[in-house]
């Protein structure tokens, strides 16, 4: 089914369906040296959906995260976002029309501090020293003060980054995500070395986040994803195995075979 997918060439999406979905991948090849890390007939997420992507190791999960964001160049097909054919549009201006990410590895700045990190994020700066004068307005202030007391770093606002543990570094990130507020929300294994209790608030921060932002998760921690309780897209070998809930997924003998029995 997969290949016979990735072998149909699918239309350019009409008006309704580029008016549904944020994102949209057609006919997508990503190919390294010949290696195909990524064949994709057609992948596409809603408006406020928040859309799982889980798979083994080198599924292609990052490279997908990559083409969206436009790190990584389609080798062939298309690459749509909020309206617009992005396949040729370079990473810069996919992040300035909305698509923010969030890595596998936190990229915080180290030396300053919770609440500087956040100033940065704000949306619609021009630049850095904009950002770090304190220009931001009252209502800034309160989102910042919002959002991270959401996520429990109130106490560490004055706290260079470099001293925060693992765990409020993936929170202060997400939380520099949530204040930038960006129309695509890409979340690279949050609950990556997270201990229990952490990844469990990174799940209820995402449940709060669903239905008010788009939002596709990468995981890999199957407790996690069933908590989120969201459509799940299965990768495996640079292709969709399979997509529906979790219930569905799991069913699926191909997907047990490929990822989930082991
Ligand atoms: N820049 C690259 N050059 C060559 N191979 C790559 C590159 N990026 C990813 N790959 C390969 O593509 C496959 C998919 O990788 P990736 O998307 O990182 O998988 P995942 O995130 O699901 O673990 C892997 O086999 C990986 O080695
Ligand atoms: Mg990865």
């Amino acid at each position: 089914m997969a290949a016979l997918l990735a072998s149909t060439h699918h239309p350019a999406p009409d008006a309704d369906v580029l008016g549904r979905n944020i994102v949209i991948l057609q006919d997508v090849l990503v190919s390294f040296d010949g290696f195909k890390a990524l064949q994709i007939g057609h992948f596409a997420v809603e408006r406020n959906e928040l859309r799982v992507v889980i798979g083994p190791n080198g599924a292609g999960k990052t490279t997908l995260c990559d083409v969206i964001s436009g790190k990584t160049r389609v080798t062939s097909g298309r690459v749509y976002f909020d309206g617009f054919d992005i396949t040729r549009v370079p990473d810069v201006e996919i992040a300035r029309r909305g698509v923010g990410r969030k890595f596998q590895t936190p990229t915080v700045f180290d030396s300053l501090t919770v609440y500087e990190n956040m100033q940065l994020a704000l949306p619609g700066r021009r630049n850095v020293l904009q950002n770090l004068m304190g220009g931001e307005t009252d209502a800034e202030r309160h989102t910042i003060y919002a959002i991270l007391d959401r996520v429990n770093l109130i106490p560490e606002l004055a706290t260079p980054a470099k001293y925060l543990s693992h765990g409020q570094r993936q929170w202060l990130e997400i939380s520099m995500l949530m204040v930038a507020d960006p129309k695509l929300l890409l979340i690279d294994e949050p609950a990556a070395g997270l201990t229990d209790k952490e990844t469990e608030l990174t799940a209820e921060l995402l449940l709060e986040l669903k239905g008010k932002h788009t939002i596709i998760v990468i995981e890999h921690d199957m407790d996690f994803v069933r908590r989120l309780n969201s459509r799940v897209t299965v990768l495996n070998e640079g292709r969709v195995l399979a997509d529906g809930s979790m219930e569905q997924v799991q069913a699926n003998l191909e997907v047990i075979e490929a990822y989930l029995g082991r």
